[in-house]
């Protein structure tokens, strides 16, 4: 096969930029190592800034999304119970966020490459990377036990935390940064109504929560759990007790008690690799950083980078022009470390660590209290979490 551009990984970064590039008359092909089924149903992400939106409506893939997106204009912050709400339309300069899961986007941008018979290449095992450094990279993978090669002039590596892409580039070059929480997030999903209107973060003397949503009929709910628990440890009525104790009885009164549908533990990570391009091999989303979900960022920046990248690849197709795929990496880099610290702090701020001792609770509630009061720390707040522009 010979492409422009080889994308390795269908989640959302992947088959967004090959929409994007299809839109821009750009050839790209998407290896992907699971099945659709695989991809279709991972859950994860479920808050859309508005720079993600308006890219997903310019890539054609906006219409269920208008329908059954929920535009929510604030957050709700609860301190050991007690509820304010932080009013992001209007500290924000009318700007919202919206709710509508990363399996939706998922399944409508792989609709959208059936639609054009553009399917991406599904199951395809042992994808390697070779000649990133040249002008002529290719990429190699077996499929049903037959061996593929597309060849192409640049390869996007969007194949998330745990792929092959980062690899790629050589260790005396690539930096990385880290930072691991000493705890997870339990998450369920649950067909039964949200117990608040809009998105809850809730910081407890017991540890944190969160009351989120897919739907008006869909609840999805965390908790903070240490890292040595397992699901078994958490059946759903554990789950619900624990849950409403943190979010406080304001909250708690409005829970209706459902099966959960999908249960998973996710831990917390913070991981920035730099430089995001080497050579003609650029990365893309997790594959580049991950941030731990407390600000509802990942999935944000994932699409980010693929503005930048696309765009600056249609420059070079509209008329040789290199010098956004020179900058690419730093212009990503700097709105990723923005992001990196938002996560850090939102996390910092509301969970409850192993050394976290009277004094540093008493410190985080004075903190929650200041935001309360403040109307310059929401507007950071608010700022940061209805995602910042590029700069
Ligand atoms: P991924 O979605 O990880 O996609 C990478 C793809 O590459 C996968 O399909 C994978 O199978 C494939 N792949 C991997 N290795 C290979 C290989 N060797 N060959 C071929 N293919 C490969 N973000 C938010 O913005 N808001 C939120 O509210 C939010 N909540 C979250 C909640 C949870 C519980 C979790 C776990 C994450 C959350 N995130 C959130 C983060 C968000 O889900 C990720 O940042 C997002 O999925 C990144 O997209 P991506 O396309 O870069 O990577
Ligand atoms: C959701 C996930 C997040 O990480 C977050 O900060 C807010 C909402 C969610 O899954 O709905």
């Amino acid at each position: 096969m010979r492409t422009e551009v080889a994308i390795i990984g269908a989640g959302p970064a992947g088959l967004l930029l090959s929409q994007l590039l299809h839109g821009a008359g750009i050839g790209a092909v998407v290896l992907e190592r699971q099945s659709r089924d695989y991809v279709e149903a991972r859950i994860r992400a479920g808050v859309l800034e508005q720079g993600t939106v308006d890219l997903l409506h310019r890539a054609g893939v906006g219409a269920r999304l208008s329908r059954e997106g929920l535009r929510h204009d604030g957050l709700g912050l609860a301190v050991d119970g007690e509820i304010f709400r932080i009013d992001l339309d209007g500290l924000a300069g009318g700007k919202h966020v919206t709710i509508y899961g990363q399996t939706e986007i998922t399944k409508d941008l792989i609709d959208a490459h059936l639609a054009r018979d553009a399917a991406p290449v599904f199951e395809a095992q042992d994808v390697a990377l070779h000649d990133v450094e040249t002008n002529r990279p290719f990429v190699t993978y077996v499929r049903d036990g037959i061996s593929g090669r597309v060849d192409c002039d640049f390869i996007a590596g969007c194949d998330g935390f745990h792929g092959v892409s980062r690899t790629a580039i050589p260790p005396s070059i690539l930096q990385t940064f880290e930072r691991a929480y000493p705890f997870g997030w339990l998450g369920i999903m649950a067909d039964v109504p949200p117990c608040h209107g809009e998105v809850l973060y809730a910081s407890h003397a017991r540890g944190f929560a969160l009351a989120s949503m897919r739907s008006r009929t869909r609840s999805r709910c965390y908790v903070q759990v240490s890292l040595d628990e397992t699901l078994e440890d958490w059946p759903d009525g554990r789950f619900w007790d624990e849950f409403a104790l943190r979010i406080g009885p304001g909250a708690a009164a409005h829970i209706t008690r459902g099966e959960a549908i999908e249960k998973s533990i996710a831990p917390l990570r913070s991981f920035v690799a730099e430089p995001m391009r080497h050579g003609r091999l650029f990365l893309a989303g997790d594959a580049a950083h991950i941030v731990p979900p407390t600000g509802a960022k990942g999935l944000n920046l994932a699409i980010g980078d693929v503005k930048l990248l696309a765009e600056a690849l249609t420059a070079f197709y509209r008329a040789r022009d290199e010098s956004r795929l020179d900058s690419y990496s730093a212009r990503a880099l700097q709105r990723v470390w923005k992001a990196e610290r938002f996560s850090w702090w939102m996390t910092t701020l509301l969970h409850r660590f192993p050394t976290t001792d009277p004094f540093d609770r008493k410190i985080q509630v004075a903190e929650l209290d200041y935001i309360r009061a403040s109307r310059a720390a929401q507007t950071a707040l608010a700022e940061n979490y209805v995602g910042l522009p590029f700069g």
